[in-house]
């Protein structure tokens, strides 16, 4: 009788288990009607963000950059690209439309994670420090010309209001950097006071987004791309608009008639976006309370979280790794969106590989088959919510500029480069992305429409801008 009683006990809360489960995945489900309410939202958006600045959640910021590298770029240059746990300083030579970019360099640095809280100062100083070392290491016969200053894209991959193509000040950290005294500087003076110290002579000559780099990058390659996606520790995306389509520019509309827009995606919101308790938990314990929604739902910093939290009130509500609650489970971020990838994709026989994970990561040393198998359907739902809405938010831009149709049976390319980890290495999410698109747009509409996998095309992009906007192209034209 006692194990009868005990059975019983189990089974009841292996089904609160799976109820809580069932729950979540319904909650957070994408069917593909609300994926065309969460697009036309983003279209809608987009115009509000270009009518008047605050305009929308969508900050749809001006990157004063109106002409997008063409190839002819020549010369030495640098970028250093910061917007994640790690940076990355680069050197290429550019060799105009005959060579391309001759000799790619790079090297890369993860950042401390007290740099990401404590000082302006101190968070620049260090980068200056790796960026000093490695200018150094210039092999003979690549200097810069003599009399000449070496030149710098800065990719600065976080909300920033542009004052110049070379200048601008942070409006708000995201992705877990937070330090206070950098918000509202200009985050080139602020690196150029770095140098200062250092005493390294370099001037910056564009700051961009790492969409925007990626985009320049993309088109550099390709003159069909017309949009850049991040899908990496955060997501967002930049695009090229027709400048009379911008109201609150201000400015003179620039020659080509074109301008680039870093939209900040990551701030969308929508009523139709299927939030969760758990989205709801996660923000509110967030460093950004009540910003960057739709990345907390998409973007590789959270993904992992996400099903953490899952987990958690499964262990704590219903027993679902025995009487008590593993205590790692409770530790934030613990669960890193690539171990969950590889949870989530696991193909070994009776999920081996998502066993050793819950082992290394969690402590978890008891799990049977079907609690492994819960665990893959979280990591699932969360992924393909993610992915379907990253699609939704592409569907949103090609609306926008009227791609989303064939016209008059005209076929028009448009090329969307992508670059980020999530995209690159979590297959899952990344063949779930392009079927949506697919489910969307329709199989005509669809064969024109390239997503692009752009590696690192945000350093290179950026030093193709620094290229474009040297100061001395002018001198070398006449
Ligand atoms: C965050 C930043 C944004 C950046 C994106 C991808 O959303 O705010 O500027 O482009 O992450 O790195």
């Amino acid at each position: 009788a006692l194990v009868v009683r005990h059975r019983m006990r189990c089974s009841g809360k292996w089904a609160r288990a799976i109820a809580i489960l069932k729950d979540f995945e319904e909650t957070c489900g994408t069917p593909i009607s609300k994926l065309r309410l969460v697009a036309d939202a983003m279209t809608v958006e987009m115009h509000a963000g270009l009518a008047s600045e605050g305009g929308s959640k969508l900050k749809m910021i001006i990157s004063y950059i109106d002409n997008l590298p063409t190839g002819d770029e020549k010369g030495l240059f640098y970028a250093l690209d910061l917007g994640g746990t790690n940076f990355r300083v680069l050197r290429i030579v550019l060799g105009g439309k005959e060579n391309h970019v001759i000799k790619p360099e790079f090297e890369e640095f993860s950042i401390p994670p007290h740099l990401m809280t404590e000082s302006s100062e101190a968070l620049f100083d260090y980068i200056v420090q790796a960026l000093a070392k490695f200018v150094a290491t210039e092999g003979e016969g690549l200097h810069v010309s003599p009399g000449r200053q070496r030149e710098l894209g800065f990719t600065f991959s976080f909300p920033v209001r542009q004052t110049s193509i070379s200048s601008g000040t942070l409006i708000k950290w995201t992705k877990g950097f937070s330090i206070e005294d950098t918000v509202g500087q200009d985050v080139v003076a602020e690196l150029t006071k770095a140098m200062e110290r250092a005493g390294l002579d370099m001037r910056v000559a564009a700051l961009v987004n790492d969409t925007i780099g990626t985009l320049a990058g993309g088109r550099y390659y390709d003159q069909d791309t017309i949009a850049a996606v991040i899908l990496g520790t955060g997501t967002n995306a930049a695009y090229v608009e027709r400048a009379h389509a911008i109201p609150k520019w201000q400015g003179l509309l620039p020659k080509s008639g074109e301008m680039v827009i870093n939209m900040e995606w990551g701030n969308f919101r929508s009523s139709h976006l299927p939030l969760t308790e758990y989205d709801h938990a996660l923000d509110v314990e967030s460093l950004n309370p009540g910003e960057q929604i739709f990345e907390k739902m998409i973007s590789g910093m959270y993904l992992g979280e996400v099903v953490r939290r899952v987990l958690c009130k499964m262990a704590e509500e219903a027993a679902f790794f025995g009487d008590t609650v593993p205590p790692k489970l409770k530790i934030p971020f613990i669960l890193r969106t690539p171990d969950m990838s590889a949870m989530h994709e696991d193909t070994t026989p009776d999920l081996k590989l998502v066993g050793s994970k819950l082992k290394d990561i969690l402590e978890i040393s008891n799990s049977s088959l079907k609690m492994r198998k819960a665990i893959v359907a979280i990591c699932e739902a969360v992924a393909i919510r993610g992915a379907r809405l990253s699609a939704a938010g592409i569907v949103g831009i090609l609306k926008k500029l009227g791609r989303d149709t064939v016209k008059d049976g005209e076929k028009q390319k448009s090329v969307i480069a992508v670059d980020g980890g999530l995209f690159e290495h979590y297959t899952k999410f990344r063949e779930c992305l392009r079927s949506t698109l697919k489910e969307l747009l329709g199989e005509e509409v669809s064969e024109n429409i390239v997503i692009k996998l752009s590696n690192d095309g945000s350093g290179i992009g950026a030093a193709l801008l620094a290229a474009s906007h040297s100061q001395y192209l002018e001198v070398e034209e006449s």
